[in-house]
């Protein structure tokens, strides 16, 4: 499945065709049986996984295909839950953070979405290596945060889980349209190792998300997500992996 490795500088970009059905199994949870009988779903065809190597640390992104078709819905969906719930309190000040059981949705774009979402973090997470061959990957734990202007996510870490990402549903701006700083509604990822500029390398990465795009990091990393202030709501999808033993046949 692996086609093409490429090294530059610190980067290693390796372009990931994912052709072949993941078999998922997670114990006492019916999530993926029911999600395997979508036969509609059509990542087959080619998604492009792109791995960064930042102060060591693999951060993977995935932009998922036809997200455009599925995009409204989630909107809708996730607006309604909003609706719903008064939301939990995690990293988010001021945002919107609804349970972190949106993996257990019957929403069928919510399917959907976990359906990619499952595939491609299983994919980059095998691309790291490390996975014990006695281990199988499952999805723990997702949920959705809705930030207005103004909300932002503190300086947080996804431990004592093993690998984690966010996935973007709604984004307010266009990456070259700033409000009011030039990281506002980005993603900050800090150096675990912040050795200082002497070293030339910066204590953080910032990325600017698009929709449709997910990031798969190491569940330890520490990140933040900067305010903005446009009257859009900002919508993304956050989740996480752990490696468990396999179930018993
Ligand atoms: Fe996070």
């Amino acid at each position: 499945m692996m086609r093409a490795i490429r090294d530059s500088d610190n980067l290693v970009r390796a372009v990931v065709f994912v052709r072949y059905p993941i078999i998922w199994r997670c114990r006492n949870d019916s999530l993926y049986d029911e999600i395997l009988r979508i036969k509609s779903w059509k990542m087959e065809e080619q998604a492009k996984i792109n791995r960064e190597l930042q102060f060591g640390v693999p951060i993977y992104e995935v932009d998922l295909p036809d997200f455009a078709t599925h995009k409204q819905a989630l909107v809708d969906h996730f607006l309604a839950l909003r609706k719903d719930s008064p939301g939990t309190k995690y990293s988010n000040q001021g945002g919107w953070h609804s349970s972190q059981n949106l993996h257990h949705s019957k929403e069928p774009s919510v399917q959907w979405l976990l359906q990619l979402i499952a595939r491609s973090g299983v994919q980059c997470i095998r691309h790291a290596g490390n996975v014990p061959e006695d281990a199988q990957i499952v999805m723990a734990s997702c949920w959705v945060i809705i930030n207005e202007a103004g909300d932002w996510n503190m300086p947080h870490a996804h431990f004592p889980s093993d690998w984690s990402g966010v996935c973007y549903i709604d984004l307010n701006e266009k990456a070259t349209k700033r409000t009011r700083a030039d990281k506002d509604g980005d993603i900050i990822f800090f150096d675990p190792l912040p050795l200082g500029p002497q070293y030339r390398r910066p204590p953080t990465l910032t990325k600017t998300p698009v929709d449709g795009r997910v990031f798969v990091f190491p569940a330890y990393l520490v990140h933040m997500v900067a305010p903005h202030f446009e009257n859009k709501p900002r919508i993304a999808v956050s989740f996480n992996f752990n490696l468990v033993p396999k179930q018993k046949a």
